[in-house]
């Protein structure tokens, strides 16, 4: 079933474009639910791990496209904040399984007060069957224990969901034409496996962005924390000097989310601060951006028309890549890391 690709994980990342092609044909469904949902008050996202990465680019979306007051919650935390939704809140419970135990307690929780929508990948799964309204991401089966194409689906369906609340035709036409951005960058994995070579041994990482990109750098951490088991950090740029600057030395792997956006110029100035203090930076910005390619030590470049808004669907594949190939390289299996499982039904 791997279809000649040594692990299920590098197949799923390829099949990325084609997830969300298939999620793009949920539109008119989408559309249905949020006639039939009328006004709205609040949202609130719920959701664990990847998914919650999703969970937080839906808040930034939801905020400043719709104007719509967003939280996101982990689902495990969700309990003590249970007491202030009503019946104009919307709670919104992403879930690649659709079964993972802390979600469906959340969900259970929300149905007594609120209205509650799942974006599920896994079709008559418990959260499908519980939730007011279900959004059907159409990735297809994902068999690695990392979320990679599920995410981008679930992204995917946010996304929609977003443009079509606040009728915003730019950002729909942007969210079609990511397909084949993420093709397009899929043919330049040579310079990711460069980059796995020079840094499998470092010890640590950092990940960090700014607004949209602040998720991304989350969620590329996490995809090498699981299956490559070296420390990943994720930070908003702009928190760096507020701590975690202190750790930065000659030679720490900074990996620094830099897509063509308003928040581009300050993100530049963390990246010269974490530079300054000897770390090694691995950018991921424009193919257009000269700037940033005299800055960065290593570069992975993506077509200039992936704005900052859009960079989260597009920005996440190289730093999926890199830790898939880091993996690799330390003779770790991707798809089965330690203490992980892939649904997680314990509390
Ligand atoms: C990370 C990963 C986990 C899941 C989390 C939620 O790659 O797969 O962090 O995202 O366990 O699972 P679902 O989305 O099934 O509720």
């Amino acid at each position: 079933e791997k279809e000649g690709y040594d692990y299920f994980m590098i197949k799923e990342i390829n099949e990325q474009a084609t997830a969300v092609r298939n999620t793009l044909t949920e539109k008119s469904t989408i559309q249905e639910i949020i006639d039939d949902l009328g006004d709205i008050s609040r949202i609130c996202f719920v959701a664990c791990g990847t998914s919650f990465h999703a969970s937080i680019t839906g808040k930034y979306l939801l905020e400043s496209i719709a104007g719509i007051p967003t939280d996101v919650i982990l689902a495990s935390e969700f309990k003590y904040s249970a007491n202030t939704l009503n019946e104009d809140t919307l709670v919104i419970f992403i879930s690649q399984s659709g079964e993972t135990a802390d979600s469906l307690k959340a969900l259970d929780l929300a149905n007594k007060t609120s209205k509650t929508l799942g974006i599920v990948n896994v079709a008559g799964s418990a959260i499908t069957r519980r939730a007011d309204y279900v959004i059907q991401t159409q990735a297809g089966p994902e068999i690695g224990v990392a979320a990679t194409k599920t995410y981008v689906s679930q992204l995917t369906a946010i996304y929609l969901f977003a443009a079509l609340i606040a009728d915003d035709e730019k950002l729909l036409e942007d969210v079609y034409k990511v397909p084949d951005f993420i093709e397009e960058l899929l043919k330049e994995v040579d310079s990711i496996k460069a980059m796995s070579k020079k840094y499998k041994f470092a010890r640590d990482f950092f990940f960090i962005g700014r607004g949209y990109s602040y998720p991304i750098a989350l969620e590329g951490a996490l995809k090498l924390k699981e299956i490559t088991y070296i420390h990943g950090e994720g930070y908003a740029a702009g928190e760096l000097k507020h701590g975690p600057l202190a750790l930065i030395d000659e030679g720490i792997p900074v990996v620094v989310i830099l897509p063509p956006g308003e928040n581009h110029r300050k993100t530049m100035s963390n990246l010269e601060e974490v530079k300054a203090r000897g770390a090694d930076i691995l950018a991921v910005g424009s193919k257009e951006d000269e700037r940033l390619k005299l800055k960065s030590d290593d570069l992975f470049a993506i077509n200039d028309d992936v704005n900052e808004i859009i960079a989260p669907l597009v920005y996440i594949v190289p730093l999926q890549l890199l830790a898939y190939y880091v993996a690799v390289e330390k003779g770790l299996d991707p798809d089965k890391p330690k203490n992980l499982a892939k649904c997680v039904t314990v509390e």
